[in-house]
C-alpha cells in the first residue's frame, strides 16, 4: 500500500483532513495558535460544558465511588452511579428506562446491533448521520434510504414492505445542515403501518425543548458531548430493548465502562440541562434572529430554530475561500466536505454564549466577499 500516493489523491480530491490544536474554549472564543477567535463551531449549544466542576464534591463522590472501574459495564465496570443515573434521566424523559453508552456513535452501533439477523427493514433518512449509517451497516440490515425528510416517499417504501419488522431512523436535528425532522409526521406513520419502530437520533436536540414531548418514539438515542456538555451516550426505551442491548450490544459488551469522573459530569451536568431555560430562550432567540437577517441579506429564507445553520456556496474552492476569509478576520465556522456532505458546506453552530452583533458580523463578512467588496 502506497500510503504517500493515498494521501495526495486526498489532497487532489480536495477533502484533506488536518488536525487544529486548540489551547482553550473560554466563552464564546476559541484559542488555536495563541490567537482568539470567535468560535461558530461548538456542539456546546447552551454553554453547560464550561460550568466549572466543584473539585471538592467529586473528591468526595469519588472516594464513595472509586476514580475508574477498569472493565466493561458487563465484568465489573457498571458502577452504582451509572444505573441511578440511568434512572433519573429516563424518568425525566419519559422513557421506561436508560442506557449509557461510552458515546453517541457506540449507542448507535449498539442499537442496531439488537436487529442483527431478525427480519427486518431500516428506513433511513439520506442525510442521517455517519454512526446511524455505520450501525445498519455493521449490523449488516436490510435498508432503504429515502430523501432527505420526503416522508411522501418513506411512505410509499414503507407499503411494499406489509410482513417485516420496519425500523424508521432519523436524526432530529440534522448535523449537517440544521433542519429538524417532522416527529409528528414519522409518529404518525409508524402508527399507520403496523410491525413499525421508530428510532431518534437526538444527539443535536437534547436539552434544546424543540419537541413538546417524546411520547410516540420507541429508541431515543443521543450523544451527551452537545448541550449537556459532558462525554458520552444514551439510549432511551423500553425495559425489553435496554436487556436486548446489554446482551446484543457490540460496543457495550466489548468496551470498559466510563470513568467516575465521566460519569459524575455527565450526572451534574443533567441538573444544568434540566433546569437552564433562560439559556434556551436566548439561544432560541439568536436562532430566529439569524434567519431574519439571513432572509434580509440574502433573501434566503431559513424555516429551521436550531442552532445549526448551512451555507451553501457554488463549489468546494468557494467555501474554502470563505471559512478562510472569515478565519483570518477572527470567526472560525466548520467546513465540511465529502464524504460528510455531497456539497461542500459551511456550517456555522450558534451558542448561548453569542450575541446579535456576533451574528451580524458574520453575516455581513460573508456578504461582503460573496460581492467582492473585499
Ligand atoms: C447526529 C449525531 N449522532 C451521533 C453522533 C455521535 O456522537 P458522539 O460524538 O458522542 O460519538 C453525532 C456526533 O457527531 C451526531 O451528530
Amino acid at each position: 500500500m502506497d500510503t504517500q500516493k493515498i494521501i495526495n489523491d486526498i489532497k487532489a480530491d480536495g477533502t484533506y483532513r488536518t488536525l487544529k490544536n486548540i489551547t482553550q474554549v473560554s466563552g464564546k472564543y476559541i484559542t488555536i495558535n495563541k490567537t482568539n477567535y470567535v468560535n461558530f463551531t461548538s456542539n456546546d449549544y447552551l454553554g453547560i460544558g464550561q460550568f466549572n466542576l466543584n473539585l471538592e464534591d467529586f473528591q468526595t463522590f469519588s472516594k464513595q465511588f472509586s476514580n475508574t472501574l477498569s472493565s466493561s459495564r458487563l465484568i465489573s465496570g457498571n458502577s452504582v452511579v451509572y444505573s441511578n443515573l440511568e434512572k433519573s434521566i429516563s424518568q425525566s424523559f419519559g422513557f421506561e428506562d436508560c442506557f449509557i453508552t461510552n458515546s453517541g456513535y457506540d449507542a448507535n452501533l449498539a442499537v442496531f446491533n439488537i436487529f442483527k439477523d431478525e427480519d427486518v427493514v431500516v428506513f433511513s433518512d439520506q442525510k442521517n448521520h455517519a454512526s446511524i449509517i455505520d450501525g445498519i451497516k455493521l449490523s449488516d440490515l436490510n435498508k432503504v434510504i429515502y430523501q432527505h425528510l420526503d416522508y411522501t416517499a418513506l411512505e410509499m417504501q414503507l407499503k411494499q414492505y406489509p410482513f417485516h419488522t420496519k425500523l424508521i431512523v432519523s436524526d432530529s436535528v440534522f448535523s449537517t445542515n440544521g433542519n429538524i425532522v417532522d416527529l409528528q409526521h414519522l409518529i404518525n406513520l409508524k402508527n399507520k403501518y403496523s410491525n413499525t419502530l421508530l428510532i431518534i437520533d437526538d444527539s443535536h436536540g437534547l436539552g434544546l425543548k424543540l419537541f413538546d414531548s417524546y411520547q410516540g418514539i420507541d429508541i431515543l438515542t443521543s450523544s451527551l458531548s452537545k448541550a449537556w456538555g459532558a462525554h458520552g451516550g444514551m439510549i432511551l426505551s423500553s425495559e425489553n430493548i435496554k436487556t436486548l442491548i446489554i446482551n446484543k450490544g457490540r460496543a457495550v459488551i466489548y468496551s470498559s465502562g466510563l470513568p467516575i469522573f465521566n460519569l459524575y459530569q455527565l450526572m451534574t451536568n443533567f441538573q444544568y440541562v434540566i433546569s437552564c431555560n433562560t439559556r434556551r430562550e436566548k439561544l432560541l432567540d439568536l436562532s430566529r434572529y439569524f434567519n431574519e437577517q439571513y432572509q434580509v441579506l440574502f433573501n434566503h429564507q431559513v424555516a429551521s430554530l436550531s442552532p445549526i445553520k448551512n451555507i451553501i456556496l457554488p463549489c468546494l474552492k468557494s467555501t474554502e475561500k470563505v471559512h478562510t476569509y472569515l478565519y483570518d478576520n477572527g470567526l472560525f465556522t466548520s467546513l465540511l466536505r465529502y464524504p460528510t456532505v455531497e456539497v461542500p458546506t459551511l456550517r456555522i453552530s450558534l451558542s448561548y454564549f453569542h450575541s446579535k452583533k456576533d451574528i451580524d458580523v458574520l453575516l455581513r463578512l460573508i456578504k461582503n466577499y460573496i460581492q467582492g467588496v473585499v
